[in-house]
């Protein structure tokens, strides 16, 4: 039999991540595999952490990438800092925090659970009952819930959360490098992210920071973490100190794409960063509006990186999310959960960020609507948009 070759179709990824790689990553991560305590990745890893620590604006010195997508930064947060039986509250408005639940119990944590229908966000108050209900060691929150569009607001949180002795951990995947994500200013004792978002790096490795409240927790555990691969004590020796010992061979290459990506971040700067995003996200709501499309959260906690619009009347979601791949090259995401069906989820995340693909898509989307039988104006959406780039 005759195995195909890696020759993947060129794709725009306007999805809930992962987003477009820029050449340059992609490049880095082609470099020559080095050992995993060779000198030089070894310097690779101390700038990776102090590029970290600026997008995640923190002086945390445990800062780093865990091997894994995410998920796992998720769950090496949660099994440091959760012994068997200590409590946690945990925020569900989207499928993420629903999965920082599961974790979270599997954990041995003792976890309530506040709900919001999906894409809605929690009011510091009703966190403040939770706190009083359960008082918890540690609140989880998903910062951007890339599965609603949502943008939750955390600083009020945070001192209600402090104010009870608790630790903040707050889920920053689609955030990072996106939006502002202010550790220190908003104090933030935990987070976790990923690559594929608005790092625009493959997926692979999910960057972590933890406050030095957070260490003391994971330094007076009476019980061993949980996970072998993710527990924090070992791994935090092979990212820094002096000893630098082997923990696990770290995907070498892939640490070098995260190395490429977090400089490309810096060079554009975080303030023209979080600009475009915003500026992109502006203009394709524009188009949108002029296509009659209407988006499923409330204007002020949208995200930027992940537009979350209602499907119009009568139009097959599968269809149209077929035609824009198949036809040309733009992947959109379905909505999840109860969303399914309802929405699609237009990511504009790190690389996908910019006035082409804003203006591409409205293109696109209108050639299908049109397609499907919806009555628009034609051009609409691409004019609306190219107003919006000239009101800015
Ligand atoms: C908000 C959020 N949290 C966690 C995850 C899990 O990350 P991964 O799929 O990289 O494991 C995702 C992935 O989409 C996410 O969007």
């Amino acid at each position: 039999m005759n195995y195909s070759p890696v020759q993947p179709p060129r794709r725009i990824l306007m999805g809930p991540g992962p987003s477009d790689v820029a050449p340059r990553v992609l490049a880095a991560m082609a470099a020559p595999t080095v050992g995993h305590l060779d000198p030089y990745f070894l310097r690779i890893m101390d700038e990776t952490q102090a590029m970290l620590r600026t997008v995640f604006q923190t002086e945390n010195r445990l800062t780093l990438a865990v091997s894994g997508t995410g998920s796992a930064g998720m769950e090496a947060c949660i099994v440091n800092l959760i012994e068997p039986g200590d409590r946690m509250v945990v925020g569900i408005n989207g499928v993420f925090g629903g999965r920082m639940a599961d974790v979270a119990r599997r954990a041995g944590a003792d976890v309530l659970t506040i709900e919001r229908p999906f894409g809605e966000v929690f009011d510091p108050q009703e966190v403040a009952a939770a706190i009083k209900a359960h008082s918890p060691k540690v609140v989880g929150l998903v910062h951007a819930e890339t599965s609603t569009g949502a943008l939750q607001p955390l600083e009020e949180i945070s001192e209600l959360v402090h104010a009870a002795g608790g630790l903040l951990l707050v889920d920053c995947v689609t955030s990072l490098g996106g939006v502002p994500v202010e550790i220190d200013r908003w104090n933030i004792d935990a987070a976790y992210s990923g690559t594929q978002k608005c790092l625009s790096c493959p997926p692979g490795l999910a960057p972590v920071t933890f406050s030095s409240r957070a260490v003391e927790a994971m330094d007076a555990r009476k019980t061993k973490v949980a996970s072998w691969y993710l527990d924090m004590s070992m791994v935090r020796n092979y990212w820094s100190g002096q000893s630098r010992a082997y923990h696990h061979t770290a995907p070498i290459n892939m640490n070098f794409g995260l190395h490429e990506a977090l400089r490309a971040v810096l060079e554009e700067g975080l303030p023209a960063r979080h600009a475009r995003h915003l500026a992109n996200h502006l203009a394709l709501r524009a188009g949108l509006e002029a296509l009659g499309i209407e988006y499923a959260v409330a204007e002020e906690y949208r995200l930027p990186m992940l537009n979350a619009v209602r499907i119009p009347e009568g139009v097959d979601d599968k269809a149209v999310r077929g035609r824009l791949l198949q036809e040309f090259g733009i992947e959109i995401g379905a909505g999840l959960g109860p969303m399914a069906g309802k929405t699609w989820r237009i990511g504009l995340m790190g690389e996908a960020s910019t006035k082409r693909n804003v203006l591409l898509f409205l293109g696109a989307l209108e050639n299908c609507l049109q397609q499907a039988g919806c009555s628009i104006v034609p051009g609409a959406g691409v004019a609306a948009a190219n107003n919006a780039y000239q009101d800015q």
